[in-house]
């Protein structure tokens, strides 16, 4: 006879609430504004907070930064880490954890601060969700992609063995602020990159926004988003807010939902289906931002030719994509192998399907599972026809991080 207890389980459920805050303010350095100092969800308890400053931010607005604190005579001690994608690595982590030691942060009442680009947010990000399984972090983004994009996200990430993002969490800061007058020494190729993405969020949701960016992308770039000049030359302040504000909010009500990503079918996808390996192969030429722009483009191409978005709209969102300094097309865009090569990928990212966003109009996305390989030619063709030779300023080297990470 068999005494032992038959099979016994246990399941334990449990919920996690999420809420984190995106604040956007100006003046984010000078004294009078509080902002920095506030702790989230509570007083804080005393003690040291680390402040991570990204290494070009603390050249341009270093001095700054360590006035605010001393005026408000604030415990705090500074970390420089070096922006730039090769930087994402998990030595950088591991530099920030061993800092995080030295100045004796706690639990939850000194959580450590990031200024800086979307790199050095990842690295602070996976360390703060490391150190002790877990403590909040302020982020404070100073490029135009890190002020739209990663301000949002709730995922932290570094890249690892030739991959982008291949660690990481989920694990978001409970406040993000965000100041635009850092976007005033954002060289600007980088500017426009960020754009990229202001423009997909524009195309899948916001036709406002789309027609901001019709009207004043191109000063936008120009005045790098900064109020106008006390003549009134350039883009009045508010337009500014409006445009960060709109591609926020909208990335924010995208994210809510489907914060985890279970749900596979996601219209902020738009722009990210293709680009991801012509991004990788064409390593350092183009910017994240700028193969985004290719990819709305090309989606947008297959959209039309299936009579799923009128030819003036197509050639609206071209016209504006060219406006803001955002080339529609590169070769590599034309070699009908890579993009279905690039597809055959996000579609075993998107677990099994294509998943595709589409658009039906400018403002209003759809979703298609079958698109297929003579359409893709057709698409690449079209992209021949609108290459265009397009100098861009420079902007320096960028990473060789091999793999698709999103
Ligand atoms: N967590 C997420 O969900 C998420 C979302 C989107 C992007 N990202 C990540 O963000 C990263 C890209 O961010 P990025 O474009 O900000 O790159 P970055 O952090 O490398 O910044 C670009 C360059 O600008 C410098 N810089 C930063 N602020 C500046 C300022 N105000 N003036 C002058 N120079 C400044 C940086 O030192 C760097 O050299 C990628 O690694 C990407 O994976 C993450
Ligand atoms: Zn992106």
């Amino acid at each position: 006879m068999n005494l032992s207890t038959p099979r016994q389980s246990w399941l334990v459920e449990s919920q996690l609430p999420v809420a984190y805050e995106i604040v956007e303010t100006h003046g984010l350095l000078s004294p009078d504004n509080p902002e920095l100092l506030t702790v989230p969800g509570g007083e804080g308890g005393g003690g040291t907070r680390l402040v991570v400053v990204d290494d070009a931010v603390d050249v341009l607005y270093g001095e700054r930064v360590r006035a605010y604190f001393d005026h408000h005579r604030a415990d705090v001690e500074y970390l420089v880490l070096p922006g730039g994608e090769g930087n994402k690595t998990i030595e950088r982590v591991l530099e920030v954890v061993d800092k995080l030691n030295e100045v004796g942060t706690s639990r939850l009442s000194t959580p450590p601060l990031v200024i800086g680009g979307g790199v050095v947010a990842d690295v602070v990000g996976l360390a703060a969700s490391l150190y002790r399984r877990g403590i909040p972090f302020v982020r404070v983004p100073t490029t135009l992609l890190s002020q739209v994009d990663v301000s949002v996200a709730a995922k932290t990430g570094v890249n690892y063995g030739g991959y982008r993002n291949r660690l990481g969490s989920y694990s978001p800061p409970p406040r993000t602020l965000i100041d635009r007058t850092f976007l005033a020494t954002v060289p600007a190729r980088e500017l426009r990159g960020g754009m990229g993405e202001i423009f997909k969020m524009a195309l899948i949701k916001d036709r406002r926004l789309f027609e901001l960016l019709e009207e004043y992308g191109a000063e936008l770039v120009h005045t790098r988003f900064q109020d106008p000049e006390p003549d009134g030359a350039g883009v009045p302040g508010a337009v500014a807010d409006e445009v960060i504000g709109r591609a926020i909010a909208g990335m924010a009500e995208e994210l809510e939902p489907n914060l985890w990503e279970k749900d596979l079918q996601r219209s902020v996808d738009y722009g990210h289906s293709f680009s991801p390996l012509v991004e990788m192969r064409a390593l350092p030429e183009l910017l994240h931002g700028e193969a985004v722009a290719m990819d709305c483009v090309f989606s947008a191409i297959i959209a039309e030719r299936r009579g799923l978005l009128v030819t003036a709209d197509l050639e609206r969102l071209v016209s504006v994509a060219r406006r803001i300094g955002l080339p529609p097309s590169h070769p590599l865009f034309t070699d009908a192998g890579l993009v279905l090569e690039a597809l055959a990928d996000t579609v075993r990212h998107r677990d099994g399907r294509q998943n595709l966003p589409m658009l039906t109009a400018i403002g209003e996305v759809c979703f298609l599972n079958d698109v297929s390989e003579p359409e893709i030619g057709q698409a690449c063709l079209r992209m021949g026809e609108l290459l265009e030779t397009h100098t861009t300023d420079a902007a320096g080297p960028a990473p060789v991080v091999a793999g698709s990470g999103r």
